[in-house]
């Protein structure tokens, strides 16, 4: 049963943040409302009556947009009829991906610190999670411990670049290390590939499917809600072989089988968008970033390296009381400073580190400054 599994952190903190009236860091949610015209789009379909069940593999349209997409940015030949699924956001795609592919003894390798729905997910499949941990404060790969965790039993590689919760971006020397495992234990990829457009200064994204031999072996998921500011639509797409893709598509087909079409529509006018759009996604959040960090650090929270995604971390050492642990301290500052921050236990399935907390910066300036008025008001009162 999955009566064992909590109510998402993510759930609980926003529901603290109602409750006690305070500013919201915690869920991954932009302040940014959307473009309009996606949004009318998305009402004159509607009104226009395009209100029934629609093609269960994604219309048409968007999956060509798809198609269109990978081939702009990354070179990727891909046939939108065979190869391209769309699903209720990446959180249904990651499960439909699990439902259609695990069987019960199968081995994940997971790279914490990871999303909170993997491994729940994986585990319900009586498939076995391997995480890897990733090393702070430069969240890098630990390649031997990386190379053990893949057995015979690997079926499955879950990868997250850009990485939600630590910002991390995976360079192309680390995707070959990631690569080269695939190839030799026989195995596939699961690429989380949400935040591919919310990448920051020099880092580039570059998705582990377009690295040799990868192309059959990788299933890419993207969300719009990410790309296009909108996460409460759950537009998600899958590309991948179509031999990979037939599995994922039963369980999608029994799981939600079709997701609301004049979404789909105008998603797919929103992945048309010329290339100024999508050069100007990042920027905007970058800037957020920089502000968060900029005031962070003043307080004595020092941050950690951040190359993209909504999301940077932060060092609370200075601030924990004797015993307290990230956990119990996220709750002592939504009560005590009124600000939500999320602890990075959350993201680890054992053992986690204790003195990490995650803030996002996908919000307004208004919103930013407030929750650091908020916490420099925090901080006066615990030097006292
Ligand atoms: C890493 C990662 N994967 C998947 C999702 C879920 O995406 P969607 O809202 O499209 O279901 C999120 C949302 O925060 C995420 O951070």
């Amino acid at each position: 049963m999955l009566s064992a599994s909590g109510t998402t952190i993510f759930e609980a903190m926003s529901a603290l943040a109602r409750e006690h009236g305070a500013v919201n860091l915690g869920q991954g949610f932009p302040d940014d409302r959307g473009r309009l015209d996606l949004r009318r789009a998305a009402a004159d379909y509607v009104i226009d009556g395009h209100n029934q069940y629609p093609p269960m593999m994604g219309l048409p349209a968007l999956r060509q947009a798809v198609a269109a997409h990978d081939r702009r940015f990354y070179g990727l030949e891909v046939d939108w009829q065979s190869e391209v699924l769309v699903t209720s956001g990446a959180t249904e795609a990651l499960c439909d991906c699990f439902l259609g592919l695990l069987e019960a003894g199968d081995e994940v390798v997971l790279l914490e610190p990871a999303y909170d729905t993997y491994a729940p997910v994986i585990r319900r499949l009586g498939a076995i999670p391997r995480p890897v941990r990733l090393v702070p404060p430069a969240w890098s790969l630990p390649y031997d411990e990386l190379a053990a965790a893949f057995s015979p039993r690997t079926k499955l590689l879950v990868l997250n670049s850009p990485m939600n919760p630590c910002g991390k971006v995976f360079s192309r020397d680390e995707l070959a290390v990631l690569a080269e495992l695939i190839l030799r234990h026989d195995a596939f990829a699961v690429c989380d590939e949400v935040y591919e457009h919310l990448v920051f200064g020099a880092a580039r994204h570059i998705p582990l499917m377009t690295l040799p031999g990868m192309r059959d072996r990788v299933l890419r998921i993207g969300s719009a809600g990410k790309t296009f500011s909108i996460t409460g639509w759950k537009i998600g797409y899958i590309t991948g072989p179509a031999a990979l893709l037939r599995p994922v598509t039963k369980a999608h087909q029994f799981v939600t089988f079709t997701t609301a079409p004049n979404l789909q529509h105008a998603v797919a006018l929103g992945l048309g968008l010329d290339d100024e759009y999508f050069a100007g996604i990042a920027a905007p959040l970058a800037r957020g970033r920089d502000r968060l960090v900029t005031g962070l650090t003043a307080l004595g929270m020092p941050t950690l390296p951040c190359d993209g995604t909504y999301f940077v971390v932060l060092d609370v050492t200075r601030w924990l009381r004797p015993g307290e642990d990230d956990i119990a301290f996220c709750r002592r500052l939504v009560a005590e400073a009124g600000v939500v921050l999320i602890p990075m236990s959350a993201f680890y399935e054992s053992g986690p580190p204790r003195h990490l907390v995650r803030a996002c910066f996908c919000k307004e300036d208004a919103t930013i400054d407030a929750a650091l008025d908020r916490l420099r008001t925090w901080v006066a009162v615990q030097r006292t």
